[in-house]
């Protein structure tokens, strides 16, 4: 099946998916794109020898044109799976319907609780002693698709937003490598697919 990720950031979560034993074998990533240029994501990319692309905003005169704009560049790669991993921006109506079904987010925190860019801080100030992440279909919504998996992370007393983000990262790359597998096996067969 053919994967293709888009990433804002690090890009620890898409290392994750290209360090993973199933790639190549399961799936593959055709390409890793970006809404910035220069971001350590692409370079992660680029080491691992994947093609990259940046669609940025900027470029363009609102953001109805970026998402007709990103959609018509990943659509380019013919992607079975699209996965946001560590994607900063709302995607709107023109992308999420030209990929409905099959695109894949993760959100560091027990949706639906803690939506939205803070998700951790978000969880820490409320003082929850577990928090998590969560894998999610994308649909219109911020954070609101049908939520394909989950892990929960304990909260520390002496834990600030990094170091629990850092926890929760750890699990989180093991969760959407799991959940990215598991779709692509089913989409390679649909016949043993189990009822959701
Ligand atoms: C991940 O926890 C993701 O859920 C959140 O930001 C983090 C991305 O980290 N949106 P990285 O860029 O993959 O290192």
């Amino acid at each position: 099946v053919r994967v293709l990720v888009l990433a804002s950031g690090s890009g620890s979560t898409l290392q994750a998916l290209l360090d993973s034993p199933d790639r190549g074998v399961l799936w593959q990533v055709v390409a890793v794109g970006s809404d910035k240029p220069g971001v350590t994501a692409l370079d992660r990319a680029a080491r691992a020898g994947v093609e990259t692309f940046t669609v940025a905003p900027a470029d363009f005169a609102d953001r109805p044109a970026w998402d007709v704009a990103l959609a018509a560049e990943v659509a380019r790669y013919e992607p079975g799976l699209v996965v946001l991993a560590g994607f900063m921006r709302i995607l709107g109506a023109p992308f999420v319907d030209a990929f409905a079904g099959r695109t894949v987010n993760t959100h560091p925190a027990l949706l639906p609780s803690f939506p939205g860019a803070h998700g951790v801080r978000d969880a820490l100030a409320h003082g929850v002693k577990v928090t998590g992440c969560t894998v999610h279909l994308v649909d219109a919504g911020v954070d609101t698709g049908p939520i394909l998996d989950q892990a929960a992370v304990r909260v520390l007393p002496d834990d600030d937003e990094a170091s629990l983000h850092e926890r929760i990262k750890t699990v989180e790359r093991e969760l959407l490598t799991h959940v990215v597998s598991r779709l692509a096996h089913e989409l390679t067969h649909p016949e043993r697919t189990a009822p959701r």
